[in-house]
């Protein structure tokens, strides 16, 4: 198998603050949701064609995982595209590079669905909070599936599944996902109450869907699913990418600038758009586009929440747009636990920012100054880039592997709209 070597751990961003982005710039299709129709292709017999498949390193990652799982991937990155054939999937994923990312977890609902077994080592990614899987595990155990756990894996085996109602404790992403996913080849009917409904599911059921998965309630908390014998070929264009759009908005209000961001649904971020004009960011939406022109920025109260909530993979660059806002906002984390761990980064720039439990408290504005800050996850690499734009001197963005993971041409994207970033490479960062 053909393994895609890990990214250069050490790779740095160095950022000079003080200039206000200005032009347009045009975005991808969504992490979050690429990965997972890439995954669904196990239950597909016949071929999957995705567009708009974001140049991320979890793309090449995931493909690896589907093909140490006998499928076929062919990505064109130049193009956007993917095309998956699962004619006769293995049932256990080889450790290396499902243990590398997180996504790899949402293979185990259609490989059980699709073999009635599935063997994965328990998922890498980001280093935020417990991050278990007993909701997915359950939700396959009260569809007649048995859980082996082995040292560093899980193993799920079913003698067929069967349709179930499940009540989720709490709307999961990746456990709504994976249920459904294995629901689509159960004998009978599965409800899934308390279901994620992130636009991302709705991307990944619509494709199921079309696929010829008979699905009910999309995009609400209850979804029913009449499990089919059978799953065909589609050509699915992934959804935009709600939170690198949110990115770049908060990047483009925070630097004082005029950003008109393409391919992206503003239905997808209704609340955000509700915060950052209560941050007095004048926001003015399109149909496919958003353009972000900057106010006097004030403080607000945000509660990250599963969709349609805030979304918590905004948190921390929101958190860096409030430094600069009049007043004190507070900031509440309800999905995962260690997301602030990126506040002690900032502070570190010279942010007021005072934890308490789940609460932050903001207060601004402040003047940030240029530091070495850890890029900690995907989104803290993200949100440490948005402080160096900012901040006084220079900036560096270590362990930018991170931001690759979740962002494509994050460095020259920024630069295309006038941000003062360089990307400085291992021998040269070492040097
Ligand atoms: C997905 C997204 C991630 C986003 C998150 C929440 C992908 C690849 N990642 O992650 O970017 O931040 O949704 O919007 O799509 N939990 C359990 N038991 C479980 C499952 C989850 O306790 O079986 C907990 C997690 O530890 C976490 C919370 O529920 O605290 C949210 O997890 P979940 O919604 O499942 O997020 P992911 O699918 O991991």
């Amino acid at each position: 198998m053909n393994v895609t070597p890990h990214p250069a751990p050490t790779d740095r961003f160095v950022v000079r603050g003080g200039h206000p982005l200005r032009g347009t710039v045009r975005l991808s299709g969504a992490k979050n949701s690429a990965l997972k129709l890439m995954a669904a292709s196990l239950l597909s017999e016949g071929t999957v064609e995705l567009t708009a498949v974001p140049r991320i390193a979890d793309v090449p990652v995931m493909a690896d995982v589907l093909r140490g799982l006998g499928v076929e991937v062919e990505l064109d990155p130049a193009g956007e595209t993917a095309r998956l054939r699962a004619d006769d999937p293995a049932w256990h994923a080889p450790a290396d590079a499902v243990s590398r990312i997180r996504a790899s977890i949402s293979c185990l609902g259609p490989l059980v669905g699709r073999t009635g077994r599935a063997r994965l080592a328990l998922p890498g990614g980001d280093r935020i909070g417990a991050r278990a899987i007993d909701l997915h595990l359950r939700g396959l155990q009260a569809m007649g599936a048995t859980v082996v756990e082995h040292p560093g894996e899980v193993e799920v085996l079913a003698d067929g599944l069967h349709g179930a109602a499940i009540t989720l404790d709490f709307p999961s992403v990746g456990a709504t996902e994976n249920l459904v996913m294995a629901a689509t080849r159960a004998d009978g009917a599965t409800l899934i109450e308390n279901a994620a409904r992130e636009p991302e599911i709705q991307d990944l059921c619509r494709m199921l869907v079309a696929m010829g998965a008979r699905i009910d309630g999309i995009g609400s908390p209850n979804l029913e699913i009449e499990g089919v014998d059978r799953l065909g070929s589609v050509t699915w264009e992934t959804c935009p990418d709600r939170i690198e759009a949110g990115t770049y908005a908060m990047a483009a209000a925070l630097t004082g600038g005029d950003v008109v961001i393409e391919r992206v649904r503003p239905t997808d971020l209704t609340l955000p758009l509700i915060k950052l004009r209560a941050a007095g960011v004048i926001v003015e939406e399109g149909a496919d586009s958003l353009r972000i022109k900057a106010g006097d920025l004030e403080a607000v109260d945000v509660v990250t929440l599963p969709y349609p909530g805030f979304p918590t993979d905004l948190q921390p660059q929101l958190m860096v747009l409030l430094t600069q806002a009049q007043g004190t906002s507070r900031c509440t984390e309800n999905v995962f636990e260690s997301r602030f761990s990126f506040v002690q980064e900032l502070v570190r720039m010279g942010a007021d920012i005072e934890v308490d439990g789940h609460h932050a408290w903001i207060r601004g504005p402040v003047r940030l100054h240029g530091t070495t800050l850890a890029g900690l996850d995907v989104r803290a690499g993200a949100a440490g880039t948005l402080a160096g734009l900012v901040a006084s001197g220079e900036t560096i963005v270590r362990d930018v592997h991170h931001v690759d993971r979740g962002y494509a041409d994050f460095v020259p994207r920024l630069r295309s709209i006038g941000a003062d970033v360089e990307r400085v490479p291992t021998d040269a960062a070492d040097a």
